[in-house]
């Protein structure tokens, strides 16, 4: 072997290391955080007409192009999208279609849609979703672009979007919607924030008519432990041989988006559902949130000592028969249909929710919420059918 290959190898381990440190560093950074978390800058369609909705696919004048504001003075892009049933009941094109809105919040239920990072509410994958949704699904849709993505005023923060996401609860009821007619579908990075504003209509004793989490993650903290870019490089796997190195950058987190934690505080029904072949957020994260839903159903558990070699028989025969107590009480409670083809729905219901988890085969990160299985199930759940 030529002397210099030994060499050349050091120089690019070295270098390596010094990116790796040096991305790191830049992690803890809160303006490069921001900007890898909700990725707004990335506003693609490039050019979006948002006045032109059609040009995107939908019907004319089935969608009104609109502004929010919330409580802090921030300038929202919303689309109004009207249900197909009241679209079709008009006896032509509207010419003034925002004059028909309190009409259609009134005599159809409305899903207030909450994006996931990147893009804008004129994405391709998201249209498809209001498409699904004013048709299969009979609902008007409300979907607003955060602050700062889009054409709306400011620059996201945790804290700011879950005040857009009240402001657009708010401009529904302003406008004449019931808060048991708005069903809150989030995506992906909006599954967070549908959980902020969820949590937030519960303890004020207002019940939305549910919460469906498209693809959602536990929480920030545990997605950089998960995530892939691209499906192939683990962003944070190199991290975990370094735990040191993981901590700083979980420390150094300013968005959290605690979805985990916020579980108790949701009152009334939730869906939630995640493809197999997700490889942006892998489905662990939904089987541990619909986990969370259903810990206080289950027999408590003292989990194993980390030195479990040191157990007396004894010991371990009460660990073992508390697991399997659980195990029993899941079974009993929790009813599980395999669907050909499709998925697996798991469910529970207790005296005050329903917690429905759709495990579907197909639909990846993006199109998970466009398969007319996850539609369906969401129609059935949530009684937007026989209209
Ligand atoms: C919002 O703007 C209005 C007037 O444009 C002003 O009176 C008000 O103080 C502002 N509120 C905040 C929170 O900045
Ligand atoms: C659609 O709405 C706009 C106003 O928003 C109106 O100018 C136009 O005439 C409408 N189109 C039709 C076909 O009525």
């Amino acid at each position: 072997m030529p002397r210099g290959f030994f060499s050349i190898a050091r120089t690019v381990l070295t270098v390596l290391g010094v990116l790796y440190g040096a991305a790191i560093v830049l992690l803890t950074i809160p303006y490069v955080q921001t900007h890898l978390l909700f990725v707004h800058a990335v506003r693609i369609p490039w050019s979006s007409n948002y006045d032109m909705p059609e040009r995107y696919g939908l019907a004319p004048n089935k969608t009104i192009n609109l502004r929010v504001n919330t409580a802090d003075n921030e300038s929202l892009g919303a689309w109004f999208v009207l249900s197909d049933p009241f679209y079709h009941s008009l006896p032509a094109i509207p010419s003034q279609p925002a004059d028909h809105i309190p009409t259609a919040l009134k005599t159809h239920p409305t899903i207030l849609f909450f994006h996931g990072n990147a893009g804008t509410r004129a994405f391709h994958a998201r249209i498809q979703h209001y498409t699904a949704f004013s048709s299969r699904l009979s609902a008007n849709v409300l979907a607003v672009d955060y602050r700062g993505f889009g054409d709306s005023t400011g620059t996201p923060t945790e804290a700011g979007l879950a005040r857009d996401a009240r402001a657009a609860w708010n401009w529904l009821i302003a406008n004449g919607a019931t808060a048991n007619q708005i069903l809150i579908v989030g995506h992906s990075l909006g599954t967070g924030v549908s959980v902020l504003l969820s949590a937030e209509l519960s303890d004020e004793g207002i019940a939305p008519r549910g919460v469906v989490l498209l693809s959602p993650f536990s929480s920030v903290s545990k997605v950089l432990e998960t995530y892939n870019i691209l499906g192939v490089v683990p962003l944070m796997r190199p991290l975990a041989m370094i735990p040191w190195a993981a901590n700083i950058v979980k420390r150094a987190l300013i968005h959290k988006f605690e979805t985990d934690i916020l579980v108790p505080r949701i009152k009334g029904p939730v869906l939630i559902a995640h493809a197999e072949n997700d490889w942006d957020i892998p489905y662990s994260h939904s089987e541990a949130l619909f986990n969370m839903f259903l810990e206080p159903l289950l027999p408590p558990s003292t989990p194993l000592p980390s030195n479990a070699v040191s157990l007396t028989e004894e010991e371990w025969a009460t660990f073992t028969a508390q697991a399997a107590k659980r195990k029993e009480a899941r079974a009993e409670i929790v009813t599980t249909v395999a669907l050909h083809n499709f998925g697996t729905v798991h469910e529970f219901t207790e005296p005050e929710r329903k917690v429905i988890f759709v495990q579907t085969l197909a639909g990846g990160h993006d199109y998970l919420g466009v398969q007319e299985g996850v539609q369906d199930v969401i129609g059935r759940t949530f009684g937007l059918f026989g209209r």
